[in-house]
């Protein structure tokens, strides 16, 4: 066993390793809030072969004034956890309003975000912790052609400015990239095609009562669903999928079975994407709830594709 261990497997030659995009959009104090943190760093000790790409959001993002923002002491730590761990990759958030964000606005949060590097944190030692980012995480893009150009220029924008950071420039549409922006494939590290629900109930709301789940213009997700990103294994390698919202019915609460998390995981990881994600409820708790806990999802992901 340990000597194969130097010759590289066969799935690894065939192709690339999926890794999790973890929206971990939860403000890390609180009791609550830090064991889900904590449980991702556990998740990201506990299998050093998986990439993690975490999305770091500091209320919905830049602009921040003064850069870093006054909030950074509560993040230091772990934004230093997860840079001090070489399988997790820090990518900053930033909405782009269905990509028609002023272009200048847009621009200068990713600079805000390149220009972050030590923080003192709640110490007197400047560089006590390492805050620098990997990449960025761009929301609410929209593939419609008319905005290719401005898609473009923003995607270059961002992988010029971090590209000695080693991390994912990542668009997120939600769905698939609409026909004549399939440049894009070749300038973003991965976009993110399906973000969807798992479950057909509808019931949960948001703050505001905003749906979570509406019925009627979003596909629940099945194992079938990652088959509708087409067969170009090159656009497969660089699309993420994020499912939220797992369980089977919200009122009467019904939770989702572990068997059938892993046969959606199992889905998502054959198509041979370049990430993703299950979550139990949202992006802004329930990380550690079951079935599709932080701790379950990356067991599955590294279990699935032989990894440590
Ligand atoms: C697209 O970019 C151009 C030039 O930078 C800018 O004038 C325009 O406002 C942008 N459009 C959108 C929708 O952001
Ligand atoms: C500040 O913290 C860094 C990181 O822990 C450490 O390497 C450095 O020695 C500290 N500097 C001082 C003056 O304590
Ligand atoms: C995109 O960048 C190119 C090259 O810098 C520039 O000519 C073009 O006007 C830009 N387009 C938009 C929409 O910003
Ligand atoms: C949702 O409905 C589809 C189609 O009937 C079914 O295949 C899928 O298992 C259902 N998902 C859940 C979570 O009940
Ligand atoms: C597959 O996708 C890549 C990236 O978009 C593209 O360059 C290539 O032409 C596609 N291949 C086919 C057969 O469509
Ligand atoms: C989410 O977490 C809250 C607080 O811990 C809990 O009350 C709720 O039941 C959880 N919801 C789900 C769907 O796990």
């Amino acid at each position: 066993m340990k000597s194969s261990a130097c010759l590289p497997a066969l799935a690894t030659v065939a192709s690339a390793t999926v890794g999790l995009l973890v929206p971990l959009y939860e403000y890390p104090t609180g009791t609550t809030a830090t064991a889900d943190w904590n449980a991702l760093i556990a998740a990201v000790d506990a299998h050093p072969q998986l990439p993690f790409y975490v999305v770091i959001n500091d209320g919905n993002g830049p602009p921040f004034s003064p850069n870093p923002p006054s909030s950074m002491p509560d993040w230091a730590e772990w934004i230093d956890a997860l840079n001090k761990r070489s399988n997790a990759k820090t990518i900053g958030y930033i909405y782009t309003t269905q990509s028609t964000r002023d272009y200048a606005t847009l621009t200068a949060a990713v600079d805000q975000y390149a220009a972050w590097t030590y923080s003192a944190g709640f110490t007197t030692n400047a560089t006590a912790y390492d805050i620098h980012l990997d990449g960025i995480f761009f929301d609410e893009i929209d593939t419609d052609p008319t905005k290719l150009a401005n898609n473009t220029n923003l995607t270059k924008y961002a992988k010029t400015a971090f590209a000695s950071r080693g991390g994912p420039i990542v668009l997120n549409p939600g769905t698939a990239v609409e026909s004549g922006s399939e440049s894009l494939f070749d300038l973003a590290d991965s976009i993110l095609q399906i973000e969807t629900c798992y479950t057909n109930s509808t019931g949960a709301t948001d703050p505001g009562n905003i749906l979570r789940c509406p019925t009627g213009g979003y596909k629940p997700f099945t194992p079938s669903l990652p088959a509708s990103l087409g067969t170009n294994a090159t656009r497969l390698g660089k699309s993420s999928i994020v499912v939220h919202d797992v369980y089977q019915t919200w009122s009467p609460f019904e939770a989702a079975s572990l068997s059938s998390l892993e046969t959606d995981i199992q889905s998502v990881v054959s198509a041979g994407v370049h990430s993703f994600y299950f979550t139990t409820y949202g992006y802004t708790a329930n990380f550690t709830s079951s079935p599709a806990s932080i701790t379950e999802v990356a067991a599955y992901a590294a279990q699935i594709q032989n990894l440590s």
